[in-house]
């Protein structure tokens, strides 16, 4: 699963173009919160938790994690989108960091738990982000995926075409999740895109 270099640079780069306006996007309200909530909620309690938010964006969802945690940590390899994130700082206890899910700075069993919202479809290789997902949450720590899950015809079609937004199925995150060494992989269609959507949870 790992994708071509430069299309993912692409992905990156339109992010940061997209970064000034991406927080009024008609998908930020009809999509992106409605799963935000789902991923949160499914991760409760998070009182004590140090939690990451792998491909944060301007950082609404982690935000809205800092508020229910000890602390959130959002990270994105689009310096723009951090840079919003850090503009609109809430008074919660967030922080933002420039960098990849492929490659995490921060050490082993550093978090109890962690999302990634609508962005492992961008991610250069996504064996190695969620490897490394495994990698700095500590045993027992949760984890939530929420991705495109089109139908097969559709997703092999955008495959072709070196799209990202091919997404992964459900049964494609799932095999990813085992390998990493994640267990009680689960998923629900529940969500504003139906199963076109894949929620999926997990624990290290
Ligand atoms: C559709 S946005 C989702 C943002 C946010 N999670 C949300 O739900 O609003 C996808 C994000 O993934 C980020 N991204 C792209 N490649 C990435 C990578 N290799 N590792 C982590 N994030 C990545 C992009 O920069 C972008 O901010």
């Amino acid at each position: 699963m790992v994708r071509n270099r430069t299309s993912a640079r692409r992905d990156v780069a339109r992010f940061d173009r997209w970064a000034a306006s991406y927080d009024r996007s008609f998908l930020q309200q009809r999509v992106f919160e409605p799963v935000h909530q789902a991923l949160g909620l499914a991760l409760e309690p998070l009182d004590a938790l140090r939690v990451l938010d792998v491909g944060c964006g301007t950082g609404i969802l982690t935000r809205a994690l800092a508020r229910r945690s000890a602390r959130a940590v959002g990270v994105d390899p689009a310096p723009r989108m951090v840079a919003k994130a850090r503009e609109n700082r809430a008074d919660v206890p967030a922080s933002y960091v420039v960098a990849a899910a492929e490659s995490l700075p921060f050490a082993d069993s550093s978090f109890g738990a962690a999302t990634a919202s609508f962005t492992v479809h961008h991610w250069r290789d996504a064996d190695r982000g969620i490897a490394e997902l495994a990698r700095v949450l500590s045993p027992g720590g949760r984890l939530a995926i929420a991705d495109i899950d089109l139908p097969s015809p559709a997703r092999w079609l955008l495959r072709l075409v070196g799209s990202p937004h091919a997404g992964w199925s459900r049964r494609e995150l799932a095999d990813l999740l085992y390998r990493s060494g994640f267990s009680r992989v689960r998923a629900t269609t529940r969500g504003p895109l139906g199963p076109r959507l894949a929620i999926v949870f997990a624990d290290r």
